[in-house]
């Protein structure tokens, strides 16, 4: 998929991302998120964060979103929209979920959108500076 493609795309991922968020269950921090991942062959992958009365197993929506990606074969991740409730600002994912998408590539394009779908863009390169990837396994050691 091209960049012109994915202009296409980008309304319906934002959209998708916004409405999943309704499916979030969170019921210790009621704090919504939704995710939608988009795959180089244009499908999209969608993923809520899920909680746990043992808190720390909680799992954010951005890492749903990739896990249901890879599951269903597609492992190149070219953007994903991330939403939650939060009026005022723009919020980044957590740094969990920064190197999780760093693994499927640091142009990942990320389209954080508020509640009345308007977004900003940003890629993971620059939310994860001097990241740890793959590539990272394969340089010359001592
Ligand atoms: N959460 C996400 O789903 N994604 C993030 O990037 C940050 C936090 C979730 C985890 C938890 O269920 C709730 O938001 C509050 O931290």
């Amino acid at each position: 998929m091209d960049v012109s493609s994915l202009d296409s795309k980008l309304r319906t991922l934002v959209k998708e991302a916004v409405d999943v968020k309704a499916k979030a269950y969170c019921p210790y921090s009621n704090f919504r998120v939704g995710c939608a991942v988009l795959t180089a062959d244009g499908s999209i992958y969608t993923g809520v964060n899920v909680e746990n009365a043992s808190y720390g197993l909680t799992v954010c929506a951005e890492r749903v979103a990739v896990m249901n990606a890879v599951t269903a074969g597609k492992q190149d991740i070219k953007a994903a929209a991330v939403s939650c409730d939060i009026k005022g600002d723009f919020k980044g994912p957590c740094g969990v979920c920064r190197q999780v998408f760093a693994e499927f590539g640091l142009d990942i394009e990320l389209y954080l959108t508020k509640p009345d779908m308007t977004y900003k863009k940003v890629l993971i390169r620059d939310l994860l500076p001097m990241a740890f990837t793959p590539k990272s396994l394969e340089e010359e050691r001592i």
